[in-house]
């Protein structure tokens, strides 16, 4: 028997070509072009052998998934293979017809993400006119079809006022979850802080918002929310361990311990066709290098939550300290974390506005 029990979830990067540019995006900086991605039979071969690995879970994301023709097929393929497909879409590039294929080909769960809650701010948040009402039609149309179904509301300085009405939104379409996720701050959204890092009374007051709301709705649409990390004082499991949980398989075929450990200088990754996915996983340099605790450095080492939190965010902690084997500096026991917290309200202060939009 393995010591690396099964991933949960894989998480199928089909493309990152997308309609929409938005500044908070978590692909990398440099983004691979539709000729380096992969094509259907390859995409087969990782679902067999996700499956026979014992992943339980797909995550079909980008990019915008729906770029991809052969879409409809991977979903069905998916689902013989006995996963739980799920759809991470900006929904834009879809229309009913489309939508029902991906239902009849087994699709299980669509989450929907949204700007925000005003029109003409969320276009423009997503540089993508149009892009709002379009939208909000597809998401009607999900609970119809039988899918279940999750709003994603990304929020960040310039849709926050934005908060009440957007919750309001997600209950109007039926979703059966609303994730409500300040922007987390790796690649394109790195590069767009201070445009995005919302200030401490917009932080605190979404807090009593939520919390309020979640008291009131209660199952009538769960409400799951993710902090701003730099306001935070306990770090976030970070892809739930790294190496534990979940794994990333890029547009062009490696594999990588979360969406963005590109950024980690040093870490090598193993493709998908030149390694088996279970020796990728259970053996592989990228994945051994920040998994268990032997890692780690202090305050984390001796710390009693080392094997809960598992040290928080390497990639924050690189993007912070310069260093991914630091203790994340969201956490109150980092000797950076004061410096974080000071950073987040200078940057939030300085009213910068205009987005550097993702582009490929
Ligand atoms: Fe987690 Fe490390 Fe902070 Fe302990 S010191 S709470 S293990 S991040
Ligand atoms: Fe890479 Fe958190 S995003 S470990």
């Amino acid at each position: 028997m393995s010591r690396v029990p099964p991933p949960l979830a894989l998480m199928a990067e089909l493309t990152h070509r997308c309609p929409l540019q938005c500044p908070y995006c978590s692909n990398p900086l440099e983004m691979l072009k539709a000729g380096q991605e992969r094509d259907t039979a390859f995409w087969f071969g990782l679902i067999d052998e996700a499956a026979a690995l014992g992943v339980l879970q797909i995550h079909f994301s980008g990019g915008e998934p729906t770029l991809r023709a052969d879409l409809p097929r991977l979903i069905a393929h998916a689902s013989m293979a006995g996963l739980y497909a799920n759809l991470i879409t900006s929904a834009v590039l879809l229309d009913e017809a489309k939508l029902r294929a991906l239902a009849d080909a087994g699709l299980g769960h669509v989450q929907i993400s949204l700007q925000g809650a005003d029109p003409e701010n969320a276009d423009r948040i997503g540089n993508y006119k149009g892009g709002h009402n379009k939208k909000l039609a597809i998401a009607r149309l999900v609970p119809e079809l039988g899918m279940s179904h999750t709003i994603n509301a990304v929020v960040h300085r310039q849709n926050l006022h934005e908060l009440p009405e957007m919750i309001d939104l997600a209950l109007s379409l039926g979703a059966d979850r609303l994730e409500i996720a300040h922007v987390q701050y790796h690649g394109w959204a790195l590069r767009n802080r201070a445009a995005l890092m919302p200030t401490r009374a917009q932080f605190e007051a979404a807090n009593t918002l939520v919390e309020a709301r979640r008291a009131e709705l209660g199952a009538r649409m769960r409400i799951d929310y993710v902090v701003p990390d730099y306001y935070a004082d306990v770090p976030k499991t970070c892809m739930g361990g790294w190496g534990q949980k979940l794994l990333n398989v890029a547009p062009d075929g490696r594999v990588l311990p979360c969406h963005a450990a590109e950024t980690i200088p040093g870490l090598v990754f193993d493709r998908v066709g030149e390694q088996p996915l279970r020796e990728i996983w259970e053996n592989g340099a990228a994945f051994e290098t920040f998994r268990g605790t032997a890692w780690m450095q202090e305050p984390c080492a001796s710390c009693a939550l080392k094997e809960q939190d598992w040290g928080g965010c390497r990639c924050q902690a690189l993007a912070i300290t310069g260093d991914a084997a630091a203790t994340d500096p969201v956490c109150a026991l980092s000797p950076r974390h004061a410096e974080m917290n000071a950073m987040a309200a200078m940057e939030a202060e300085a009213g910068v506005q205009n987005f550097i939009y993702r582009r490929i």
